[in-house]
């Protein structure tokens, strides 16, 4: 069955770059980024992890550790990390999953076989501080992810774990929120003393609370 948002992400063994991990132990209680790339050396996937690398603090500024996969082995990835790390002036500092098996590409549905047979597709996954699947994004083999978008992403799932808002479109770090629909107009000064706009009864917005 396909995994879905709010699902309990499933814990596995796997080997790594940086040894066996047990996936919820390397989560400890903090958040996880879990993203799958099609092949060793290629081109999109060599700057993805590039990317990635150079943004290591920004995810653990927000508690958040980074785990890379795919159906190439540990060798292999070894090899490329190298390539990576000369071509895109950085040092991949997070593991790299071999899953020649596809254990967990089939664990986390990751190979779609009407895209490609074998390969796994560009799939992410953001779980939470307890374990729980929050966002699930595929993109196709031939489109490079925004990382920068996932950060941002990261910082509306963790506000809004936190305080009874969600974030509009495009919104980033610092901006306006809106009021959750759950709370009453009534009770928001208690709730948000930043002060509020009731823009349409079902439309309020508050500065973000957390800062
Ligand atoms: C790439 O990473 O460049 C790539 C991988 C598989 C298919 C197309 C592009």
């Amino acid at each position: 069955m396909a995994l879905r948002l709010g699902d309990l992400a499933p814990n596995f063994t796997a080997d790594t770059t940086e040894g066996q991990l047990d996936f919820h132990e390397y989560l400890g209680d903090g958040w996880g980024i879990l993203f799958s790339h099609p092949a060793d050396y290629t081109p999109v996937c060599t700057t993805e992890l590039g990317a990635v690398a150079k943004l290591k603090e920004e995810f653990a500024k927000r508690n958040t550790k980074v785990l890379a996969l795919s159906v190439d082995g540990i060798e292999s990835h070894k090899g490329w990390i190298s390539d990576i790390n000369e071509t895109q002036n950085t040092s991949v500092n997070f593991p790299i999953i071999g899953d020649e098996d596809k254990k967990v590409s089939e664990l986390y549905d990751m190979i779609h076989p009407n895209s490609n047979e074998s390969f796994t597709v560009r799939s992410v996954f953001v779980i939470g501080n307890d374990k729980k699947i929050k966002l699930i994004i595929t993109y196709p083999a031939s489109t490079g992810r925004n990382f920068d978008e996932l950060l941002r992403v990261i910082d509306s799932l963790q506000l809004t774990a936190n305080y009874s808002v969600a974030t509009p479109a495009n919104w980033k770090q610092g901006e306006d929120v809106v009021v959750s629909p759950a709370i009453k107009t009534e009770d928001i000064p208690a709730k948000f003393p930043k002060g509020h706009k009731v823009i349409k009864p079902y439309l309020r917005m508050t500065p973000q609370p957390d800062l």
